[in-house]
């Protein structure tokens, strides 16, 4: 039987996140197939083995009756690895790069597609490179920011219209990230997005719905329902994600008019492949109010995977289950490597 180790917690702000994601996708192995190998990861960066009750993963209980392992154990532990991590060190490719020095399958995008994904300046470059549609944007540095506050601004401020968007390049989940309205808020903004990181995006504020959409597959990705989340905050932030009675609603499929809706399926794929996605991945959207332009914001190559979150919900609206769509991107994983490891 197949030893697969699933991963989960992390150094990331989204710890809480993974142990809930990983939860339903440990649920949904099926133990008449698979050996289902759990390895926590604190978010000091401990790794450990835990064998007790999965309903424990949740509250962080967990932890106490698990046993520190060693990274390189996990070639003993497991044949494959189920990264269910959001964020740094999970989704960005630093423990993809592990799983390949280690010579492990794994599950989802490989070590490039997933540091694009998570750098935002970098995936607009190619998305722009591209062709595909993507909203206005400027890139400044902190050190700039940090020299020389005015000048930054004033750049900003020549080229690009409020309301703005200040996001640091590399982070996800909404942290650090501001809407602006006027000098004063971009002013801030810069100065927190900068304590994130390095390289700083500005963007134009779309007057949006947000919509997305999940791709599985490695060479001839499929594409799930268009869903929408329909938010009733000033914007999708870290709360609104997180939390049960968030003040957010998913629609699915979502209400757009037919070709929109086949028009961000397309892109859905396109995007997928330019930024050489493989497994699977959840694509974002914004739809201009206005003019029903659409817009790529992101892809997330781990998006959540509670029994609750758009990802599953896309694909069952789609006609796969959730234990199914786990199972296929276990497949997919093993696809990848032997296509990469038999050339
Ligand atoms: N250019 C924009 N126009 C309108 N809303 C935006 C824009 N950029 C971000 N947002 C809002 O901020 C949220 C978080 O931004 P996003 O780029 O998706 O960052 P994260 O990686 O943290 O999810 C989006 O879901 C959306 O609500
Ligand atoms: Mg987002």
């Amino acid at each position: 039987m197949r030893k697969i180790g699933v991963l989960f917690g992390g150094k990331s702000g989204e710890h809480e996140v993974s142990l809930l994601s990983a939860t339903s996708v440990i649920e949904a192995l099926d133990r008449e197939k698979y050996d289902v190998v759990m390895i926590g990861i604190t978010k000091s960066g401990q790794w450990k083995l835990y064998e007790g009750d999965v309903h424990n993963l949740a509250d962080g209980s967990w932890e106490k009756t698990a046993a520190d392992i060693e990274v390189s154990d996990l070639k003993k532990l497991a044949d494959f690895a189920l990264p269910v991590l959001h964020g740094p060190y999970g989704e960005d490719g630093t423990i993809q790069g592990l799983f390949e020095m280690l010579d492990v399958p794994y599950a989802g995008c490989g070590v490039l597609s997933s540091a694009l994904c998570m750098d935002k300046v970098s995936a607009k470059k190619i998305f722009e490179r591209m062709g595909l549609p993507t909203a206005r944007y400027k890139l400044v540095y902190a050190e700039d920011v940090k020299d020389d506050l005015e000048s930054v601004v004033k750049e900003v401020e020549a080229e690009l219209p409020y309301t703005l968007f200040v996001k640091p390049s590399n982070m996800g989940s909404s942290v650090g990230i501001s809407k602006v309205r006027n000098t004063e808020e971009l002013r801030a903004a810069l100065a927190l997005a900068g304590k994130y990181d390095r390289r700083i995006i500005i963007e134009e504020g779309i007057n949006c719905r947000e919509v997305e959409t999940g791709v599985i597959g490695n060479h001839k990705p499929e594409v799930a329902a268009v869903g929408e989340i329909v938010a009733k905050l000033d914007f999708y932030d870290y709360t609104a994600k997180y939390t049960d009675d968030a003040g957010t609603e998913l629609s699915i499929p979502a209400k757009l008019p037919a070709s929109t809706y086949e028009e961000i399926r397309t892109l859905a794929k396109k995007a997928y492949m330019a930024l050489d996605c493989s497994g699977f991945a959840r694509i974002d959207f914004f739809v201009d109010k206005d003019t029903g332009q659409v817009y790529i914001n992101e892809i997330n190559t781990i998006p959540g995977f509670t029994k609750y979150s758009m990802f599953p919900l896309m694909w069952k609206e789609a006609g796969v289950s959730f234990r199914e769509l786990v199972e296929r991107i276990v497949d997919l994983g093993y696809e990848r490597y032997y296509a990469k490891n038999n050339r």
